[in-house]
């Protein structure tokens, strides 16, 4: 399936869940992909950490790979990455079908975004807490999707920074449609409809899913509390 494809799917479905996966059992991903697809999962978020760009290592391009083979949703890779450009073709071909690069790691992210775009996928644009809006505004007619951070990035189960609303709030007003907006961190039952109703359709969540007992039932309440009738 094209990654247009794939993301008209994510948009027309959501407000979505996505699933976070740096809190999943990385010993039994199969088994954990698995669980995630019955419980219903719309695609998955892959955070890939350096060390560098934030002060936590996750994982790189293996684990997108074997989630390629694992899947056929889409997979959000958040390149918490220093240098973006010399890895994104690399994730390309490991399968990422949108990759998302930092403002706050490269001067311009213009050039780095027209790359993501001539390779095919989905271009996607973040923004930590203390970056404002506006530092982006003229670059965010290049992206298929932008993530506003409600979290400083490099760790799971975080508090969640109202800060993000006003900026959700803000973005969905400046973007087209087709454009997704996408929040992370700290995003659970006690802020996810918040976030939803600040107009957020891609609804990361890390601990309120891999920290329950059940996914199924943890993405059925998030769901439903980020508005949509499941
Ligand atoms: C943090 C990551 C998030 C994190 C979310 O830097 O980008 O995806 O895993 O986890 P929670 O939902 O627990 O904050």
């Amino acid at each position: 399936m094209s990654t247009l494809r794939k993301l008209a799917q994510l948009r027309d479905a959501s407000p979505v869940v996505l699933p976070s996966l740096l809190l999943c059992d990385f010993g039994n991903l199969e088994r954990e992909v698995q669980e995630l697809e019955a419980a219903g999962v719309h695609g998955y978020h892959l955070d890939v950490m350096d060390g560098h760009f934030v002060p936590n290592m996750s994982y790189g391009l293996p684990i997108v790979e074997a989630m390629r083979r694992l899947t056929d949703l889409p997979l959000d890779v958040h390149l918490m990455i220093s240098e973006p450009s010399k890895y994104v073709q690399r994730f390309a071909e490991a399968g990422a079908d949108i990759l998302t690069i930092h403002a706050e790691a490269i001067e311009d992210p213009r050039p780095v975004l027209e790359e993501i775009r001539g390779l095919g996928v989905g271009v996607g644009l973040a923004i930590n807490p203390a970056t404002p809006v506006e530092k982006v505004e003229a670059v965010l007619s290049l992206c298929n999707l932008v993530l506003v951070m409600s979290v400083v990035p490099g760790f799971g189960g975080q508090a969640f920074d109202e800060v993000a609303l006003a900026k959700l709030r803000t973005l969905r007003s400046q973007l087209p449609d087709e454009t997704l907006l996408e929040v992370n961190g700290g995003v659970n039952e006690e802020t996810i409809s918040a976030c939803g109703d600040a107009g957020a359709q891609l609804l990361v969540a890390g601990s309120a899913i891999f920290r329950k007992p059940n996914y199924a039932l943890a993405l059925t309440n998030l769901t439903r509390l980020a508005g949509a009738v499941s």
